[in-house]
């Protein structure tokens, strides 16, 4: 589903990523875990088509990433990746609703369909009663589970996520992190988890390390 091979990234003549080689099979969840400035953030970005690699390959479904346009990375993050992050990035003036429906619309589903999608998704991830409630109305729990809502509504072949659990407080951290692992079994969701936190990996079947742009597995940890 995923392999990323031999990718590099220089900012200002400063390597972020050296190297970077691995893979991942549909459904697999695997934790990304790394001191800060280790190139986790760029990793992902580059997964995403946000950034792109100087040197290496991507090939997400069956697509080499860096030999499409920007236009077709757009349509690909669009329509087969979600993202999730810290700070949820929800948009200020949407409601939980429309944030959710919009990733529809940006895929061309009609109105009744966004409306009706976008019910149901908030409805799994159990904040519907907050449907016409904007970001800032809303506690940090709700707003991630809004957010992973938006991320799933297109079905996805791959989430990525950063740091999901980072801003909130280890109840609703706790929760957030089931319902990734209970949504990405239910609908045979990629996952890549990056995390602080040894806890927070238990969702993953593997753990990848990341120390100044150079990744190794920990195979003692796998658990695949
Ligand atoms: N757009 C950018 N321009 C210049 N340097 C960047 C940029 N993005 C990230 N970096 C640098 O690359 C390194 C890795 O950053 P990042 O991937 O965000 O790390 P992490 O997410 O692991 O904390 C850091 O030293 C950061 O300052
Ligand atoms: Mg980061």
């Amino acid at each position: 589903m995923l392999s990323v091979g031999a990718v590099s990234k220089a900012y200002q003549n400063r390597r972020v990523l050296n190297e970077v080689s691995f893979a991942m099979n549909s459904g697999e969840r695997v934790a990304l875990m790394g001191p800060s400035g280790s190139g986790k953030s760029t990793l992902l970005n580059c997964l995403s088509g946000l950034d792109t690699p100087d040197e290496g390959t991507i090939i997400f479904d069956g697509e080499e990433l860096t030999r499409l346009s920007p236009d077709e990375r757009t349509l690909l993050r669009r329509g087969r990746l979600g993202s999730i992050f810290q700070f949820f990035h929800l948009l200020p003036t949407l409601t939980a609703l429309e944030n959710v429906a919009l990733s529809l619309q940006l895929n061309n589903y009609s109105a009744s369909e966004q409306a009706q999608l976008a019910m149901d998704m908030l409805e799994e991830v159990d904040v519907a009663h907050r449907a016409k409630a904007f970001p800032r109305e809303m506690s940090g729990g709700e707003m991630q589970r809004v957010a992973i809502a938006r991320a799933l509504v297109i079905k996805p072949k791959l989430l990525l996520a950063d740091e999901p659990t980072g801003n909130l407080d280890t109840k609703n951290g706790e929760r957030v992190l089931n319902l990734i692992e209970a949504l990405s079994e239910a609908h045979q969701v990629g996952l890549i988890l990056v995390t602080h936190q040894e806890e927070t990996t238990r969702i993953c079947h593997r753990t990848l390390h990341i120390h100044d742009g150079i990744l190794s597995e920990d195979a003692l940890e796998s658990r695949a």
